[in-house]
């Protein structure tokens, strides 16, 4: 293919080496001359393993180059890649100047440009930008219509500096969002030579998507290194202790605990954070992200909780009382602060949960309920009929498969407040709304 690539940064010039390097006819576009005459006599703006080689080999056999005149590059290409700068303001804001430029010299380029283009983003954005600033930049600049005269997927970059290349042809994933996946076929061509998982999404997902993954990897480093402070300070070998930790691949390397639903809770998990994170001030050490997570969940419950309010009924059919499903557990439910939380704004309760029924527990638990909370023991009821009947909203604290007849029970006039989520209410008759989703 002939291929433009827009910033001849670290993403944009190991893109276009690699690039040429599968045979495709790359030209480079960046703002800065000097990126540009480097390039053209054969040299690499940045440093990265073997990207010398591919740089001087390409430009030598003619099937790279680079220019400052990006009009000129996107009459030459059928398709361009953008990779140019988006680094962060003072404030913290992304600064998307940069892709607002590429995006305008793209439509005025295009207006001259006869034939379809297609336009992948690359550099990292936030959901949303590729709708609201590139669509609408190249269209009014170029007059034409995204989708019938020029296409703009979104195409996240996942190599890491010093390891660029190798990265280029060993991704976790290729990603490419779309509004219509017809179109993102010239980008898929692009990686075909890739024996990697290629993922066709939604635009939005895919811009997404990129975040989550750095955020996710910068959490991960944050818990390793309070890991291992914490460790130092009670005399235990971090490294001995983490190698441990990542031969869990059911729990903790696994796609275990990372399905957005409701707050944690349990006997567990809320004891031993409260437990670590104490000994930690005991040892006068600052664990930020130990001591945030217990916090992030109690504003996960008002979250939900502000979700039931929000729908300004009284009447709350509860589903499911325990921490989670098949269990009796109630201690440190996060069900029961709910509950407690929607009885104190005064609204009327009703609870189901089949294996919580005060009739069938028995042992600790039966006491926990008479002792601790018998005011929410009283609101348990043995029918789940009889507390959709009579409820206007319906909280359902986990998947929904759990209340089988559930669907068949919902009328026009409920509103079903998922906790967590399920497929299996979809097309009843009532309002749905999902806590994250
Ligand atoms: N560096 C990484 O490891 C990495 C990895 C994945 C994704 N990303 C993302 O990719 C994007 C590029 O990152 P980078 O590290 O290559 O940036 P960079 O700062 O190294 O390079 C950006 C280049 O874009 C050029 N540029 C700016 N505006 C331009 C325009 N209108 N037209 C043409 N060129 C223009 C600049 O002159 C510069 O050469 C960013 O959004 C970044 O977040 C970076």
């Amino acid at each position: 293919m002939k291929i433009s690539v827009f910033g001849m940064g670290y993403v944009g010039t190991v893109t276009a080496a690699c690039l040429a390097d599968q045979r495709h006819e790359v030209v480079g576009v960046d703002v800065n001359p000097n990126k540009v005459a480097l390039i053209n006599a054969g040299q690499t703006p940045v440093i990265e393993p073997t990207i010398g080689d591919l740089i001087r080999d390409a430009v030598r056999d003619g099937r790279l180059r680079a220019t400052t005149n990006s009009a000129e590059a996107v009459a030459a290409t059928e398709l361009s890649l953008v990779c140019v700068g988006t680094p962060s303001m003072k404030s913290g804001q992304l600064d998307l100047s940069g892709v607002e430029k590429a995006s305008q010299e793209m439509g005025e380029a295009l207006a001259k440009k006869s034939g379809f283009h297609t336009v992948a983003i690359r550099s990292t954005i936030l959901p949303g930008t590729v709708d609201a600033l590139v669509i609408p930049n190249v269209e009014a600049k170029s007059g034409k219509k995204a989708g019938k005269d020029f296409a703009v997927c979104y195409n996240p970059e996942f190599m890491r500096e010093g390891t660029a290349v190798a990265d280029f042809y060993a991704p976790p994933f290729t990603i490419i969002g779309a509004h219509d996946p017809q179109q993102a076929q010239p980008v898929a061509g692009l990686y075909s030579f890739l024996d990697r998982p290629l993922i066709h999404t939604e635009v939005r997902v895919a811009e997404m998507l990129k975040y989550i993954c750095n955020c996710y990897h910068a959490l991960k480093i944050a818990f390793a290194n309070e890991v291992g402070t914490l460790a130092r300070a009670v005399g235990v070998d971090s490294h001995a202790l983490m190698q441990i930790f990542c031969m869990d691949e059911k729990l903790n390397i696994s796609r275990a605990y990372l399905e957005p639903g409701f707050a944690f809770g349990g006997s567990c998990l809320p004891k031993d954070l409260r437990a670590i994170t104490y000994k930690a001030k005991e040892l006068d050490l600052k664990l930020p992200v130990f001591e945030a997570v217990l916090p992030s969940n109690q504003v996960h419950v008002q979250r939900g909780l502000e979700m039931i309010l929000g729908t300004g009924k009284k009447k709350i059919g509860v589903l499911g009382l325990s921490f989670k499903s098949d269990t009796d557990d109630l201690r440190e439910s996060p069900m029961i602060e709910l509950v407690k939380a929607l009885l104190g704004e005064g609204c009327q309760v009703k609870i189901y949960d089949a294996k919580v029924e005060l009739s069938a527990i028995v042992g600790a638990n039966r006491q926990f309920v008479e002792q601790t909370i018998p005011h929410i023991g009283k609101l348990l009821q043995s029918s789940l009929e009889a507390v959709v009947a009579d409820s206007e909203v319906i909280v359902v604290s986990r998947d929904a498969r759990e209340f089988k007849q559930l669907r068949d029970l919902l009328r026009p006039d409920h509103v079903v407040v998922q906790l967590g989520r399920s497929r299996t209410l979809d097309g009843s008759p009532a309002k749905q709304i999902g806590i994250c989703w």
